[in-house]
């Protein structure tokens, strides 16, 4: 919704249905509905097919295995934003990232903001144009 109010083409996944209703009622409540692609995809099969982005956002939710195709998926002078549930302050858990899990798996990418603590990870960063 963010990136859509904003004027970017945006392509909108999550594996549950009612996820992707609510936010498709929340775009057009907002009339960006038309600038958002939304897709029931399930991330364990892999990233949905599509062309390359300016910008990937994987907000709450972790799956190392995909770390390698968000980064190939990504322009060059694109931009990786990920936010997500931390160790680091928080419970050990398959849903939670190990310490400097995110500055490792995204060591392609220069750095502009990172941060763990408190339970949450994020990291954010610009691949080399
Ligand atoms: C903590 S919620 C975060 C939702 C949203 N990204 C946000 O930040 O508000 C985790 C989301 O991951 C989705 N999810 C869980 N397993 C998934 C999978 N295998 N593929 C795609 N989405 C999945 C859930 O349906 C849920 O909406």
């Amino acid at each position: 919704m963010w990136l859509a109010l904003r004027g970017m083409e945006v392509h909108a996944v999550d594996i549950s249905p009612v996820a992707i209703e609510l936010a498709r009622r929340l775009a057009e409540e907002h009339e960006v509905a038309h600038r958002i692609r939304f897709e029931v995809w399930d991330l364990d099969d892999g990233l949905p097919a599509g062309p390359s982005v300016d910008l990937l956002v994987c907000h709450m939710f972790r799956e190392p295995r995909l770390y390698p195709a968000m980064v190939e998926r990504i322009v060059p002078g694109g931009a990786l934003a990920v936010a997500g549930l931390s160790e680091i302050g928080g419970e050990p858990g398959s849903f939670r990232a190990g310490r400097g899990e995110l500055r490792q798996a995204f060591s392609a990418l220069r750095v502009v903001a990172e941060g763990e603590g408190n339970g949450v990870t994020w990291f954010f960063g610009r691949k080399a144009a």
